[in-house]
């Protein structure tokens, strides 16, 4: 069965292209922001999203890209002068780093070459040498390398050391395995618009049942109110029979990301991330045969995103144009230390088979 491919088609790592059904409820006419039938509907999405975040604490639906979120919960869990760990190996490492340092924190940065995966012993290492550290936060899914950090390990020595643990799931939430309350995660950030297969526009933020203990140390955060996620909270509880957060829900977005979720949900996490990882074995095996190394080994590969070199002395942003240009396929380059070193292949949405994947392989056999 031959399937039609709409162009321009999108392979980079977010935003994804959605389902048609997604992007058909997101044109429905726009809904009020509360009232029983709308509360209902807004609960429902953030009960599946507890499913995926695998939590039993809080969700809440940002509106706002996956920064907000990000922005929120170390905005909500530390305090200006706090000293906090964060995990630096790629570009989105260095985004948290700069966020703690908008938010006036003491940041400490744990590195790993680019291409490596944090090391959870560097953490223990940091922590004894700064005793008073009183965080960590990893990104999980480093979307500039596609390096996968230990997100698991290093949520032991956090609760060991009984410090406030926040991920950065935007690229991974839905493509990648995640346990938040079982890995001692406190807080975690995503957006809708990579591997949980909506447009963008929300940033779901989870908050599990220690991490308010967190928020909670200190009433006086002094980081405005719409990133305090205990506004969020109070809404929540306060006004949760008929419009349980405090703005204008993007009410249209919700619909959409609920559908998503629900067809997520449906397909099984487990089944949905077996079928990543086949597309991404198939996408790396391709790439191989025209001389396009993938940037990691096979072991640590990302199911959900594939970054590789291009043909020796080439800058790969020429890569990305021509495959614009000549193929109406959208792939993205480097980003940071890979800039022209590398093409990044996204492959984190429902819309990715097989027949997309043999697209991008063939437009790319025929770079010259
Ligand atoms: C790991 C990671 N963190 C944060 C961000 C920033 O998210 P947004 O652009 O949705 O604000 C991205 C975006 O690609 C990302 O991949």
């Amino acid at each position: 069965m031959t399937k039609t491919i709409d162009r321009p088609l999108l392979m980079i790592p977010g935003p994804i292209q959605p389902e048609p059904k997604v992007l058909k409820v997101m044109g429905e006419p726009v809904r009020a922001h509360y009232g029983p039938e709308w509360t209902e509907l807004y609960n429902q999405t953030t009960s599946a999203l507890k499913k995926i975040f695998h939590t039993e604490g809080d969700v809440f639906l940002m509106v706002g890209s996956g920064s907000c979120a990000i922005d929120a919960c170390m905005g909500s869990a530390f305090s200006t002068g706090e000293k906090v760990l964060i995990g630096f190996n790629g570009h989105f490492g260095d985004r948290l780093l700069a966020v703690a340092e908008g938010y006036g924190l003491e940041p400490i940065p744990v590195k790993a070459d680019w291409g490596k995966p944090l090391l959870p012993e560097d953490f223990e290492k940091a922590i004894r040498v700064n005793q008073d550290v009183v965080g960590i936060c990893v990104v999980h899914l480093e979307t500039s390398t596609t390096i996968i950090n230990p997100i698991e390990e290093i949520g032991k020595i956090a609760r060991k050391h009984n410090l406030c643990y926040f991920v950065d799931a935007v690229s991974s939430l839905g493509g990648l395995p995640m346990q938040m309350d079982d890995w001692n995660i406190d807080l975690c950030a995503t957006a809708s618009q990579k591997c949980l297969g909506a447009p963008p526009g929300i940033a779901p933020a989870a908050v599990g049942k220690r991490g308010w203990g967190f928020v909670n140390r200190n009433p006086q955060k002094g980081h405005g109110w719409y990133a305090d996620l205990r506004v969020w909270q109070k809404y929540a509880v306060e006004w949760g029979d008929w419009h349980p957060f405090p703005i204008t829900m993007a009410t249209n977005n919700v619909v959409a990301l609920k559908a998503s979720i629900d067809n997520l949900l449906v397909e099984g996490l487990e089944t949905r991330l077996n079928r990543y990882r086949e597309l991404a074995l198939r996408l790396r095996n391709g790439l191989r045969k025209i001389g396009m190394e993938p940037y990691t080994p096979d072991e640590i590969m990302s199911p959900v995103l594939t970054a590789a070199y291009g043909p020796e002395g080439v800058e790969t942003s020429k890569i990305v144009t021509y495959m614009a240009q000549e193929h109406q396929i959208k792939i993205a380059g480097g980003l940071g230390d890979l800039k022209n070193i590398v093409i990044r292949i996204g492959h984190m949405a429902p819309t990715v088979s097989e027949v997309e994947i043999d697209q991008v392989l063939d437009a790319l056999s025929q770079f010259r």
